[in-house]
């Protein structure tokens, strides 16, 4: 791992040079044109051994390598360097007193990027120094912006879905609160059929468009009038059929938008009364012509439903809900879905105390 040290700094005065050179008479000459010129930040090593160490410690913006040390050469360091495979790599100027065409281009082909001929010509050194850290320090601001704004990107993107769960499940509950409702059977449905969809394979982007789809399941209640929503008795067999278009509603709400979410909204929307030997609404689709989603959302829906105190009615026992489920296997609900949601009983009592009603606490249930 190599520590990216990013500094602050961009200015050339502060950028790190790495010098290696095992003479240290060359070191002290270099340190002192470069310190001269205001460079304040120059990292000076005559055991080229030592090269990979400091290098990962504290990544350099430029390094000034002589090739012929003892140990390991400079063709050897820069095999080890390269290996890091840093994508801020910083350009390599080779020290030398050899400038044979061979002996450049092997230089050149083992990754440096410049040299400079011994002895040393202070301007040819600062020039060359100076040009490096240029084009350098602009490599670098580029790639650590990138980097930033990638962040951003990913910030932006989680705060976007939070909000779009937030939305959907204040939509769904507005709807909810219409019909009576509480505000966390949809958070109890919409979790159930997540864990529902989870337990039989789907993965993790399916369980999760299933867990912000299904809280808008009876967002086609808000276009049903008051007097038959809010009737405190039984419906007359008109009155149902007006109750029962709240799933066409939903799904003409949510239809229309070629997001996967709003598909899947409305989907379930629109599927989630059917029922797997075909008595159900809308359309009286039967067992797996009823889309999976909906099979899922049905299941969710009416256990949280049962368990739940409403105006009309206590909450039934898990039990009894249970039992229930159970007789209508393969009459309302999918059985191999009845089946999961058996074996899936703990962790969905658990999701019921998670965000349980705190007004019915106590209930019995
Ligand atoms: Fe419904
Ligand atoms: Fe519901």
């Amino acid at each position: 791992m190599i520590n990216m040290g990013i500094n602050t700094m961009y200015t050339k005065e502060g950028a790190r040079i790495l010098i290696v050179d095992d003479e240290p008479i060359n070191l002290k000459l270099l340190d002192k044109i470069l310190s001269a010129q205001g460079y304040n930040n120059l990292v000076l090593l005559q055991d080229s051994r030592k090269v990979l160490d400091t290098y990962r410690q504290q990544r350099a913006d430029l390094i000034l390598l002589d090739i012929n040390m003892p140990y390991l050469d400079g063709f050897d360091v820069l095999e080890q360097l390269k290996a890091l495979d840093d994508p801020l790599f910083p350009p390599v100027v080779i020290l030398t007193a050899q400038n044979s065409q061979d002996f450049l281009l092997r230089a050149l082909n083992a990754g440096a990027r410049d040299f400079i001929t011994k002895p040393f010509d202070r301007n040819e050194l600062l020039a060359r120094v100076r040009n490096m850290l240029d084009a350098y320090l602009a490599h670098r601001l580029v790639f650590e912006q990138k980097d930033v704004l990638d962040e951003i990107v990913q910030t932006r993107t989680n705060e976007l879905r939070r909000t779009r769960l937030q939305v959907v499940q204040r939509l769904g509950r507005a709807a909810e609160y219409r019909d009576n409702e509480t505000g966390n059977h949809i958070l109890r449905m919409s979790h159930i059929s997540a864990l529902l969809a989870k337990s039989i394979g789907w993965n993790e982007a399916d369980c999760e468009l299933m867990l912000h789809a299904s809280p808008m399941h009876d967002i086609g209640k808000i276009g049903i009038p008051d007097h038959i929503l809010l009737k405190p008795g039984k419906l007359d067999p008109e009155e149902w059929e007006i109750m029962k278009t709240h799933a066409t509603i939903g799904a003409n709400i949510l239809e229309g938008d070629d997001s996967d979410l709003m598909r899947c909204a409305s989907e379930i929307a629109l599927t989630h009364h059917e029922k797997w030997d075909g008595s159900g609404y809308p359309y009286g689709l039967s067992g797996e012509a009823i889309p999976l989603t909906g099979r899922i959302a049905a299941l969710a829906d009416v256990f949280d439903a049962l368990t739940s105190e409403r105006p009309y009615k206590k909450a039934w026992t898990v039990e009894s809900a249970v039992d229930l489920i159970k007789e209508s296997r393969g009459t309302h609900f999918d059985p191999e879905l009845v089946a999961v949601f058996l074996q899936q009983l703990p962790e969905i009592l658990n999701i019921r105390d998670r965000f349980s009603e705190p007004e019915s606490e106590g209930n019995p249930s």
